[in-house]
């Protein structure tokens, strides 16, 4: 069984436009079996979604679909949760997508299992000694300090260093995911249902390949640049997922997006890959089960 799989094509953003086109035209023209898209495919339209998901309209193989974190961004007056468990499942039923993420699908001998997944902040880089707070509503103190709204952070300013009020970085999940729920409460929903999900390809499968947008392994959280890099690695994924794929023995495969930066880990029985697509250059993963 060959399965291909890529990322982040971001079909809402013009310069990812003709790449993300390019893209799914060579994984169209490829004689394969299972084709996996792990999110980020556009952003607050769902029409971009569906008009991203026809591109591989001529895929040959079985099509499964992650959601990524800016699937879920929506316009005010909508919720991120009815957009990630209603609306795009349904998308993906009209384009010929598995939504893994609402079930996982056997293929032959084959378990796929997939989450977006979410952050629980664990990946936030304790160097910089940034509160929890500011983590929780996505904003550096430097942009905090600029903006009305978010003068309560800094009611209290003791525990926030000095050097920090110079990081203007958001992450605009804050200003464009609206759930119902805290961040980690989502993070755990997300988790429980994949792991009723491992559990089940488990019983039925001789092997399994885990499928997320966001990052399962800490390692794969770039070396900061600079603080607003550093910041921005708290959003990258929860090791929660990868700690549930390492439990499972058959498990060969996860793999994920999101940091758009390529990589590969050996991890106890499995291998995971980060697809690495960037808004100009796209790029798929192939593998033989
Ligand atoms: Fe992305
Ligand atoms: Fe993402």
């Amino acid at each position: 069984m060959k399965v291909l799989v890529t990322a982040d094509l971001h079909y809402d953003i013009t310069r990812s436009r003709e790449p993300a086109r390019a893209i799914a035209r060579e994984i169209c023209g490829l004689d394969a079996d299972v084709l996996l898209v792990l999110g980020d495919v556009a952003g607050r339209d769902v029409d971009i979604v569906r008009e991203c998901l026809t591109l591989f309209d001529p895929f040959p193989g079985r099509k499964l679909f992650v959601a990524g974190n800016h699937d879920i961004w929506t316009h005010p007056g909508e919720c991120s949760l009815e957009r990630y468990e209603r609306i795009l499942p349904a998308i993906c039923r009209e384009t010929g997508f598995h939504p893994l993420d609402l079930e996982p699908l056997v293929i032959g001998e084959v378990g796929f299992v997939g989450s977006m997944g979410w952050y629980d902040f664990g990946y936030r880089p304790a160097w910089l000694k940034i509160p929890l707070r500011f983590y929780r509503e996505k904003i550096a103190p430097g942009a905090a300090a600029r903006l009305a709204r978010y003068q309560h952070l800094l009611a209290e300013t003791d525990d926030v260093p000095e050097a920090t009020l110079s990081i203007g970085a958001r992450w605009m999940d804050g200003e464009h995911v609206r759930l119902p729920m805290s961040d980690l409460d989502f993070c755990h929903r997300l988790l429980e249902r994949f792991k009723a999900g491992l559990a089940a390809v488990a019983l039925v499968c001789r092997q399994i390949v885990a499928a997320f947008h966001h990052v399962p392994f800490a390692a794969f959280v770039p070396p900061a640049r600079n603080p607003s890099w550093a910041f921005a690695g708290a959003y990258l994924g929860s090791e929660m997922f990868g700690e549930m794929v390492l439990a499972e023995p058959k498990v060969r495969y996860a793999f994920c997006g999101h940091s758009h930066l390529a990589g590969r880990l050996k991890a106890a029985h499995l291998e995971c890959i980060n697809v690495g697509c960037t808004y100009v250059q796209k790029r798929y993963e192939q593998i033989e089960l």
